[in-house]
């Protein structure tokens, strides 16, 4: 009887083993369109690693708000990196000097992420790609329209088109400031900051505990928009709801199945509902609109238990 129910332990370890968290630590390449050295990402970053993942940054050297999906050779630096974090004539990609998993690239969001996916994943996880990209967090929303300007969803949009799984967040307080600020508990920035990245941490547990590397942890070609509400009314993250939303109101559209309609809300009337209400939109990644309710209905069933309905 013993080895019978060691046995099956066996069994059902060997069985779980495909799954992201047991495969040991997800690799996660992070970018952002704010550049490398704000507060947020620093934030992102140092969270994600308290929690176990493997990550590496890649984000652009300088401020690259509203560069879309635009693309470029990356350049030697003509002017110091944000926030005096390089000389003037540095190369045109580097590292911290304590740190070489946080980069910076001298060019565009699409840029810095494809140098992450590439070049600095394959060197620093022998050989291996990225189990996710994550963009962001975005100083400020990125709601419908907005969305095709974003560098932040710009880079996400590659990562999915990479064949890479991959979201764009963003939050609508904080403030572009340098990663030293950061240790400052009392300013609105770091709240910010600190409630922002302990709900990406609780969107990747939901996430990642759903999905195996193997079966994709998104639908091939389709990347998740999150934005997050101002954290004034919303003053911890234990205060915020999750709602599945659409990029684009569109009364006309069948979506997946969801709170016993075929419409999902719009995550602008979402994020300004005043409900500390996460809003997350499957977007198609040709497309940069909603995908379709297949695709929709592959993340709810992943994050089921995460959504209420708004
Ligand atoms: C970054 O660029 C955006 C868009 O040009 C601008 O709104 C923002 O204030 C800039 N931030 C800094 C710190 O320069
Ligand atoms: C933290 O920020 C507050 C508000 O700006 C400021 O008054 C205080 O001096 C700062 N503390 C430190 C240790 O820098
Ligand atoms: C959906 O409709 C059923 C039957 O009318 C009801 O019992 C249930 O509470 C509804 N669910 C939601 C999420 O509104
Ligand atoms: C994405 O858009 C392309 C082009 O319109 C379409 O062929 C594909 O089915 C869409 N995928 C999803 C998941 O919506």
């Amino acid at each position: 009887m013993w080895c019978q129910v060691a046995l099956l332990a066996a069994v059902s370890s060997l069985a779980l083993s495909g799954s992201v968290q047991a495969a040991g630590k997800t690799k996660i390449v992070v970018g952002d369109d704010d550049g490398w050295a704000t507060a947020q990402m620093r934030t992102q970053y140092n969270a994600l690693k308290s929690a176990g993942y493997d990550v590496i940054v890649s984000a652009p050297a300088l401020n690259q708000s509203g560069k879309g999906s635009q693309t470029t050779t990356p350049t030697v630096l003509d002017q110091p990196c944000e926030f005096d974090t390089c000389p003037t004539g540095s190369p045109a990609v580097g590292s911290d000097s304590s740190d070489d998993h946080i980069n910076y690239v001298n060019g565009f969001p699409v840029d810095a992420i494809k140098y992450g996916i590439n070049t600095l994943a394959p060197k620093l996880w022998s050989g291996s790609k990225p189990d996710f990209v994550l963009s962001g967090p975005n100083i400020g929303s990125n709601l419908g329209v907005v969305t095709l300007f974003s560098g932040t969803f710009g880079a996400a949009t590659e990562a999915a088109l990479e064949g890479i799984p991959s979201a764009a967040i963003s939050g609508a307080s904080g403030a572009e400031v340098s990663f030293t600020t950061a240790s400052n508990k009392t300013l609105a920035s770091t709240q910010s900051a600190d409630i922002y990245s302990q709900l990406t941490l609780t969107l990747f547990d939901s996430l990642l505990s759903s999905s195996s590397i193997a079966d994709g942890i998104l639908p091939k070609g389709v990347s998740l928009n999150v934005n997050y509400p101002k954290i004034d009314d919303c003053p911890s993250a234990d205060k915020f709801k999750w709602a599945l939303t659409r990029l684009y109101w569109n009364p006309l559209s069948t979506d997946v199945e969801h709170c016993n309609s075929t419409h999902l809300p719009d995550e602008t009337s979402i994020h300004f509902s005043g409900d500390c209400f996460a809003s997350i939109s499957v977007f198609n990644a040709s497309t940069k609109r909603d995908a379709d309710a297949d695709a929709q209905g592959v993340v709810l069933k992943k994050l089921n238990s995460l959504l209420t309905c708004p």
